[in-house]
């Protein structure tokens, strides 16, 4: 869709929530993903619209504000106030915040509800069933799954309570097939495309049920403006907010005119139902187009739970952006987990995550480069000398000159997390860029002034790539990086910039600031934050954590100190040497040893010699991805020993750099899987 300026335009949603509670990192989590996409969509020069809110009527918010002791409306202004709040302290830039109690919104519902009664679509009859009240959902007897001899709800687990009443239904079943067509035609319609099977699979093919559309015995909720008795059934309530926040239905409905339909509803995978099945049939109902995507994320999960307020096994942002900042939050839930998949949060994960990707690889990066530009060039960009070759960056040039695109690739598919690993692809591409080249070196020949000027300008450049392209993610830590560059032109700042690569122009003046991200002391952290963090759980797993660390670090002690202070006698004889076998091996897989800083794990191939397992403390100088395809040296004739609980089978040869950086032993071209070294 394009709007009347002829820019394409941008709709996107996330779930209203339930303002039973405080808003979540579970919650948290969907809306920055929301944003992130809409600052995306907005750099890239789409007109945008994003949309949240909250979803106030129902049985459970009545029942909280019993048990409160006030009405239901005192009770969600409250709750809304605060998540407002939330919104402002995680930089969330919506266009709108509706709430279904405002009377833009339930007198739109009302219509809706008479249009499909006068349609023949609602017809009246007595509901006898079960319901859920958390998920505010009917359930047959059958459907019901049986826990220790309680009947409890499918989707949560929590009981039922058997439900008899007066109510109106909407004949789903009428267009089960036309929906059954639809999803088979548009693949894009659920994503990730699982999903969509789940809903054919469980809920279509099998046959739809008739769905009970209002209440008697709930008060709180919008009346049927034609049977007073009624009151709307939550779920039809709320997902015409998608529709009602933009003015449908009423003379001002320009909003609604220009962005529907909805390019994207963010969701959890547990409401893709609402979304896939009753919202698209209310939509077919009301003559209007569906949705043109509906992504059902996976859970952040705590432990082995989905982090729930009913749960109590909740993780809230607050404690943990005041300690850190909301771009160290905002990078670690866009970078943690596949955008679809389940995750578990940790602070321990979050920690070495601001550790590794922000304050190493990228504060590292921003502070050599900027601190090198001041040394070497007294802080002024030099311009590019023609006269000099510099081969060695040409790769890394090309690379970041794609970066974009692939940045673009993945956040079209909301692959966050793999457009941010990319990015990081190129920050450590920079990283290394810095040791093969070693500015230090070609800093003390006046003759190589061209090159030193060459590689620092590529060095800038590339951060600059990087800075623009993190900004959905991070609004404002690269306002921090173009500061230091120097970077004060807008149109340096904008997604047509990258372009082409040396658009860096020649002159600015660099500033060297304030670490972007301090490196942390993760075991003193996590006992600061874990005052903050609730749940026997995560005690229990801290315990374990620590069991685990102390035993890798009596480890590790072992293994650094062979870098750090070698003892080694003057002379051993040759047959002792010839003793060690050293194998060259490839990098099958690496993963990063849940429970531990430092350890790695790697799966190598020694090709005919078959493939084994092997740890190495090398997690904090380089991200497991990064060493999949790559050849290293290993001792493959060394007792295996446990480690953090895993069996190593052998030792991967490392070496420590001029600044203290471990970095693993490297093999020339050619040679073959598990040769041998020596
Ligand atoms: N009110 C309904 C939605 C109506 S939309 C028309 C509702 N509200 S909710 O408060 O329960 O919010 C659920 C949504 O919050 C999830 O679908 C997801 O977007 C987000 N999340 C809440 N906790 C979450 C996790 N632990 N993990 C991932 N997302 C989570 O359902």
């Amino acid at each position: 869709m394009t709007n009347t300026n002829g820019k394409k335009t941008f709709y996107i949603t996330t779930p209203i929530y339930y303002p039973s509670g405080n808003m979540t990192i579970g919650h948290t989590y969907t809306t920055v993903a929301a944003d992130t996409m809409t600052r995306f969509r907005k750099l890239q020069g789409y007109d945008t619209y994003f949309l949240t809110g909250t979803d106030e009527h129902g049985q459970k918010i009545e029942k909280k504000a019993a048990e409160a002791g006030i009405t239901p409306i005192q009770y969600v202004d409250k709750i809304v106030a605060e998540t407002k709040e939330l919104w402002k302290l995680m930089d969330i830039q919506y266009d709108d915040f509706i709430r279904t109690t405002e009377e833009r919104h339930t007198k739109v519902v009302q219509k809706i509800f008479r249009q499909f009664y006068e349609q023949g679509d609602i017809y009246k009859a007595e509901y006898e069933g079960m319901y859920c009240t958390p998920c505010e959902s009917f359930w047959t007897p059958t459907q019901l799954v049986d826990k220790d001899g309680v009947k409890v709800c499918p989707d949560c687990g929590r009981p039922c309570q058997p439900m008899k009443e007066e109510s109106y239904f909407f004949r789903m079943s009428k267009y089960q097939d036309w929906l059954i067509d639809y999803i088979e035609t548009h693949p894009d319609f659920i994503q990730p495309a699982k999903r969509a099977n789940e809903m054919l699979t469980n809920f279509l093919r099998p046959g739809l049920q008739d769905l009970c559309v209002s209440r008697t015995s709930v008060k709180w909720g919008i009346p049927v403006d034609f049977d007073d008795k009624h009151t709307v059934y939550v779920w039809i309530d709320a997902l015409s907010n998608y529709i009602t926040a933009l003015g449908y239905g009423t003379e001002h409905d320009e909003l609604f005119r220009k962005y529907w339909p909805a390019d994207i509803h963010l969701v959890g995978k547990e409401i893709v139902r609402f979304h896939t099945i009753y919202w698209p049939i209310m939509l077919h109902a009301l003559g209007l187009p569906l949705p043109k995507q509906v992504f059902g994320h996976g859970w952040l999960l705590f432990g082995a739970d989905r982090m729930s307020k009913s749960k109590g096994n909740v993780v809230y942002p607050g404690p943990i952006v005041a300690r850190y900042g909301v771009d160290a939050l905002r990078y670690y839930l866009m970078r943690e987990m596949p955008f679809g998949a389940d995750g578990n949060y940790t602070n321990e994960s979050f920690l070495l995550r601001m550790n590794a990707d922000l304050a190493n690889d990228l504060g590292n990066l921003v502070s050599r480069t900027v601190a090198m530009i001041e040394k070497y060039f007294d802080g002024v960009l030099p311009a590019w000398d023609q006269n000099t070759e510099e081969p060695i960056g040409k790769e890394l040039r090309e690379h970041c000159a794609k970066l974009p695109a692939l940045f673009e690739e993945q956040m079209d598919k909301l692959q966050f997390s793999q457009a941010l690993a990319e990015t990081w692809k190129v920050v450590g591409e920079c990283n290394k860029y810095i040791d093969q080249t070693q500015p230090w070196v070609l800093g003390k020949d006046p003759e190589k002034k061209g090159l030193l000027g060459n590689v620092l300008l590529t060095l800038a450049e590339c951060v600059r790539f990087v800075a623009v392209l993190i900004q959905p993610v991070m609004p404002s830590t690269p306002a921090r990086i173009f500061e230091q560059l120097g970077v004060t032109d807008e149109s340096l700042k904008s997604w047509e910039s990258l372009q082409s690569f040396g658009r860096l122009p020649e002159g600015l003046r660099v500033h060297k600031g304030e670490a972007l991200f301090p490196r942390i002391d993760v075991n003193k952290e996590l006992e600061a934050l874990s005052a903050g963090t609730p749940g026997k759980d995560e005690k229990a797993a801290k315990k374990e954590q620590k069991a685990a660390e102390k035993e890798e670090k009596k480890a590790e002690k072992k293994a650094e100190k062979k870098h750090e202070e070698p003892e080694f006698p003057a002379e051993i004889p040759f047959d002792t040497f010839a003793q060690c076998k050293m194998q060259v091996a490839r990098v099958l897989e690496c993963v990063k040893v849940e429970k531990s800083s430092k350890l790695l794990q790697f799966r190598l191939s020694f090709g005919a010699d078959g493939e084994r397992t092997i740890l190495s403390g090398i997690a904090k100088y380089y991200q497991p991805e990064e060493l999949v395809g790559k050849q290293v040296v290993a001792i493959t004739n060394l007792a295996p020993r446990k480690i953090a609980g895993i069996e190593s089978q052998g030792m991967i040869l490392s070496a420590l750099d001029g600044a203290g950086n471990l970095r693993l032993m490297t093999v020339g071209e050619g040679v073959e899987d598990g040769a041998i070294v020596g």
